[in-house]
């Protein structure tokens, strides 16, 4: 929000003017709302202040006319500052046209071969309709899951791995990429989603701090059970060879955190392909379906085996 105040032009008449200004910065925190309309602009501080200087103030200075107007306030000015520059940077990145940035890993799912044909095998098995992805970071798997001609949608919170991969994508008519959270995203998708589509979710927006698995898994069994989910930095639980993230108790992704998730039934998978026969990052996975038809199909997959 910006607040006008005609321009007086004596140096008395600025400093109610800026009283005024700070008087209502502090009165629109304290309201907590984005858009308010100043009716009563708070008196008493700068009436105080006439008094002890002896200063008379001239009729209606006291209540000057104040125009509210819509802007962001100081915080998320800056805020909008500084997603505008990762914006820019994301760009810059893209024209920049590093191999490093286009293929943080090697390739699509961290460069791990084994894993690229399960999950390529998996999709025409389950005979799978349409692929969302959380967590887009460079697009590298998003592109990869492009070519396959299914709708694809993908989620990134970050502004500029986001900027990056809409410019990188902007090539596939068939992938949509969304700028914010993984849950609201899935919650509103899945909301109206067509239940009949058999859906492939590929759960990779964990990352740093931010671990939103959980409720990812809950709102994906709720509203979508017609699914195969694929979760990437997952523990092979017999495999140490295979990373997993973990982040502090209850934070690991492994099948006892997915067990305490109260999630109904589910069909699991780990990889077949032993770590030390796999590709790039040997990043561990799993594979969770609720669906006993879809999870029928995936044994037949000879990379995958049952847990
Ligand atoms: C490991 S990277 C994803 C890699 C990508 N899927 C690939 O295969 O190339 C994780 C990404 O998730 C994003 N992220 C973290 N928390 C998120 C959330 N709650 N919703 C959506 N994206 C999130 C991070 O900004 C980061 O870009």
């Amino acid at each position: 929000m910006r607040i006008e105040v005609a321009k007086p032009a004596t140096r008395l008449a600025r400093a109610v003017r800026s009283r005024v200004i700070r008087a209502e910065a502090v009165h629109r925190a304290e309201s907590n709302h984005h858009l308010i309309r100043i009716s009563k602009p708070p008196r008493a501080p700068y009436i105080a202040r006439f008094k002890r200087s002896a200063v008379k103030a001239p009729a209606g200075w006291a209540n000057p006319p104040i125009r509210a107007m819509p802007s962001a306030t100081g915080p998320d000015r800056m805020q909008n500052l500084r997603k505008n520059i990762r914006t820019l940077i994301g760009i810059a990145d893209h024209k920049s046209r590093d191999h490093r940035k286009f293929y943080p890993w090697g390739f699509a799912m961290n460069g791990q071969t084994s894993r690229l044909e399960a999950v390529r095998q998996m999709i025409f098995a389950a005979e799978i309709a349409r692929i969302i992805e959380t967590g887009t970071y460079r697009g590298t798997t998003t592109e990869w899951f492009a070519q396959f001609g299914l709708p694809v949608e993908t989620v990134e919170t970050d502004e500029r791995v986001f900027a990056f991969s809409k410019a990188r994508l902007s090539r596939f008519p068939n992938v949509a990429i969304h700028l914010g959270s993984s849950v609201p995203f899935l919650r509103s998708r899945l909301a109206d989603a067509n239940i009949n589509d058999r859906v492939l979710f590929y759960l990779d927006a964990h990352w740093e701090n931010s671990l939103p698995l959980r409720e990812e898994l809950q709102i994906i069994f709720t509203h979508h059970p017609n699914s195969v989910i694929v979760i990437d930095d997952f523990q092979v639980r017999d495999d140490n060879g295979y990373h997993y993230d973990d982040y502090g108790p209850d934070r690991a992704l492994t099948l006892d955190y997915v067990e305490r998730s109260n999630l109904p039934a589910y069909h699991a998978f780990y990889p077949a392909t032993p770590s030390e026969q796999e590709t790039g990052a040997r990043s561990g996975w799993i594979v969770l379906t609720p669906d006993p038809a879809i999870a029928e199909r995936l044994r037949t997959i000879p990379l995958l085996r049952t847990i």
